[in-house]
């Protein structure tokens, strides 16, 4: 295994622990709202400095994004994007659905993934190059080939409404010619459930890297394709992300290109 990717897992699961153990009493939170519908708990906060530790122990100059501290002072070719606790809405409300998300960019390029449900003890990982695993075992995104008979995944828009209207005529499109869409409230994890087949595909807008960028790598050693809404690689920039299988990708952007705003482009 990398080096780069075993101590990303070491702090995946010392973040796991600091959120297993909060978890356990959810009365005792401090709830803070960084804006409407974006809260932040001391949980994210010491689940991401745990990350943080630990990473610096071993590649002290590498530069680092996460989302509660944004960007670190270092220049480097090496970048972790990391999302302390994906899924915090879940998170705060007892929803077992969340998860540490931890990925590394070697001069921009997405090279090692982790993405760890703590609920679930379920561990998934990716080397570029090398695919991806669940708890050691080799996974693949699912065979489907029809739009028609994928079960998909997507995030609504619950925070930023300027493309709401746009989001919905897709979703409306997208629930009449698949078999099921799901909501589950963690991007990471929806990226992760793609990489290992149980849903085939998933679409949403308006994200931040550290939302994407482990289950993005994840995806594409597991088989799958992902791009942002023009079919080109800038979902990191643009915020905006469709994966899933090769073909049920394809079908995923016939449905969402028709109907591209000026503003939603890509
Ligand atoms: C959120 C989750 C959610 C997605 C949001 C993200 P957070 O992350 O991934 O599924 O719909 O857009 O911001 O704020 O819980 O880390
Ligand atoms: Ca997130
Ligand atoms: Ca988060």
């Amino acid at each position: 295994m990398h080096p780069m990717l075993n101590t990303a897992i070491k702090a995946a699961r010392r973040a796991g622990n600091v959120i297993n153990r909060a978890s356990l009493d959810l009365g005792q939170l401090t709830i803070g709202v960084k804006q409407q519908n974006d809260f932040v708990t001391e949980v994210d906060r010491a689940a991401e400095a745990t990350i943080i530790e630990t990473l610096r122990e071993v590649y002290p100059s590498h530069a680092i994004l996460a989302e509660e501290s944004g960007l670190s002072e270092q220049t480097s070719e090496f970048q972790w994007i990391i999302d302390p606790l994906d899924g915090t809405t879940n998170f705060i409300h007892g929803f077992p659905q969340y998860a540490i998300s931890i990925a590394l960019a070697h001069k921009g390029v997405l090279t090692q993934a982790v993405v760890y449900d703590p609920n679930r003890n379920e561990l998934f990982t990716a080397s570029k190059g090398g695919g991806a695993f669940l708890n050691d075992k080799r996974i693949r995104v699912s065979k489907c080939v029809k739009l028609e008979e994928s079960l998909l995944g997507t995030g609504f828009p619950y925070r930023v409404f300027d493309h709401v209207d746009t989001y919905l005529a897709i979703f409306k499109e997208m629930t009449k010619r698949c078999a099921g869409v799901r909501r589950p409230g963690a991007a990471s994890l929806d990226l992760a459930w793609v990489a290992c087949g149980r849903i085939d595909g998933f679409w949403e807008f308006g994200l931040s890297p550290w939302d994407m960028a482990a289950g993005a790598l994840l995806i594409l050693e597991a088989g799958g394709l992902v791009s942002d809404l023009s079919g080109d690689g800038n979902y990191l920039q643009t915020g905006n992300i469709v994966g899933g299988t090769p073909k049920v990708f394809n079908q995923l952007l016939q449905v969402i290109q028709p109907h591209r705003t000026p503003a939603l482009q890509a």
